[in-house]
């Protein structure tokens, strides 16, 4: 007669820690693996009517998941850059007053090629390849 009132106990039980188990391991295995994101995928990005932008002038664009600096050079050139900097990843801008990149979080300087020249950044700056399609710039990863 205990029997199956036992059975029934352990089956709850089982179930209640299995359904815990599962609440607590879960985020940490989503936390330990990273997400499945199409970046990696996302090779080029099209910065619309970026023609118009003049030189020696800077435009933050959306490159995957993360932000990118096209830069049209005082010379007329055209750069592209993550816009994430080296140093703790702050969104670094061009500063045409100074002609380079700079990351205001803590004063870091990138020359127009993205090489690290100043402050606490470790790594140059990753470059994209450029090129001019009518009046948008494409920008792909080299
Ligand atoms: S995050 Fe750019 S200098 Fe620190």
């Amino acid at each position: 007669m205990h029997t199956p009132r036992r059975g029934f106990l352990n089956t709850i039980l089982s179930s209640s820690f299995a359904a815990t188990a599962a609440a607590v391991l879960y985020p940490i295995w989503r936390f330990i693996l990273p997400p499945e994101t199409a970046e990696s995928a996302e090779l080029s990005a099209t910065v619309e009517r970026a023609a118009e932008m003049p030189p020696n002038s800077g435009q933050i664009f959306r490159f995957g998941q993360r932000p990118g600096l096209l830069v049209h050079t005082p010379e007329g050139e055209w750069r592209a850059f993550s816009a994430m900097c080296t140093h703790l990843n702050c969104t670094v801008d061009y500063d045409p007053g100074a002609r380079m990149i700079i990351c205001a979080c803590h004063n870091g300087v990138f020359d127009l090629s993205g090489r690290n020249i100043s402050g606490p950044p470790p790594r140059p700056l990753e470059s994209y390849s450029v090129n001019l399609r009518n009046e948008d710039v494409v920008v792909s990863k080299v």
